[in-house]
């Protein structure tokens, strides 16, 4: 018996990469899962590849920076499933460019994907949690949120992650809710798949596992702290990384 029968997740980006490998984890631990994303011919495909019989996975248009699209898509998740229990707040982006001449456009449209999107969702299950007396939540942050040449917007979002999951859970732990955040290190995605070699090379250098991270690595880590496994973990980040060494 899976450790999440019955439970209703919702995994935010999750048409590929860590989300799409974090939504097959939560299905195998026995969880519905909607899955949310703004590219939804991809996330359409994704959601028949894990799950054929579509009773199981459930895959919803959202961009998760836009509040208007966040309340009216957690309605319809209400509507439909009545309860939230675990959330995994994973869509990001990213916009890099030295500070000197990064644009503001850069700066506030990653801001508005990674951090304030966490706003929306979260103002979005709270409320339901609290009065359930349960929730998960997951919020996935960066070892990059330690200063990185050329992200700091990236840095300064992931940072905030850091800075709004542990006030979630100091504020809703008393109502069987955790708020943790994962911080992966250089994972193989799209995201740093086109990175230069050299930085590729610098990060493995500075891992001590030798080798960049595969997103299954990063979802069994939600998998143990969205389950009753980490029943007393609450406010911490666990990073998945390899060991990275923050230089
Ligand atoms: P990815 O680029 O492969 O996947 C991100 C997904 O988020 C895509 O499906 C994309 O369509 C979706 N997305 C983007 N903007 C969205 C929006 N506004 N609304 C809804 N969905 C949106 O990236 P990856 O590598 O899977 O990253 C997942 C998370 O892990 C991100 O938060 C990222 O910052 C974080 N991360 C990744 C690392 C890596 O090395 N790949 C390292 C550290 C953190």
């Amino acid at each position: 018996m899976g450790k999440l029968v019955d439970k209703i997740a919702v995994v935010t980006g999750a048409a590929q990469g860590i989300g799409e490998k974090i939504a097959e984890r939560l299905l195998d631990d026995g969880a519905i899962v909607i899955i949310l994303d703004v590219n939804f011919e991809k996330l359409e495909r994704t959601a028949s590849a894990l799950d054929a019989s579509g009773d199981k996975v459930h895959p919803m248009k959202c961009n998760v920076a836009d509040p208007e699209d966040v309340a009216t898509t957690f309605s319809a998740i209400y509507e439909k499933f009545s309860q939230v229990d675990i959330l995994v707040n994973n869509a990001g982006i990213t916009r890099d460019s030295f500070f000197h001449k990064m644009t503001a456009e850069q700066w506030h449209s990653v801001l508005d994907v990674n951090l304030s999107s966490m706003f929306y969702t979260c103002q979005a299950v709270i409320p339901q949690m609290r009065a359930q007396q349960y929730g998960k939540i997951v919020n996935v942050s960066s070892s990059s949120s330690w200063g990185n040449m050329g992200q700091a917007n990236y840095s300064a979002s992931k940072a905030g992650v850091l800075g709004l999951t542990r006030t979630l859970a100091k504020e809703n732990g008393s109502k069987q809710i955790t708020v943790n955040a994962i911080a992966p290190g250089q994972i193989n995605t799209d995201m740093t798949k086109d990175l230069p070699e050299d930085v590729k090379r610098m990060a493995t250098l500075l891992t001590p596992a030798g080798r960049m991270g595969d997103p299954a690595e990063v979802a069994s880590v939600v998998s143990f702290l969205t389950s009753d496994d980490s029943s007393f973990v609450n406010g911490e980040c666990i990073s998945v990384s390899g060991g990275f060494l923050m230089v």
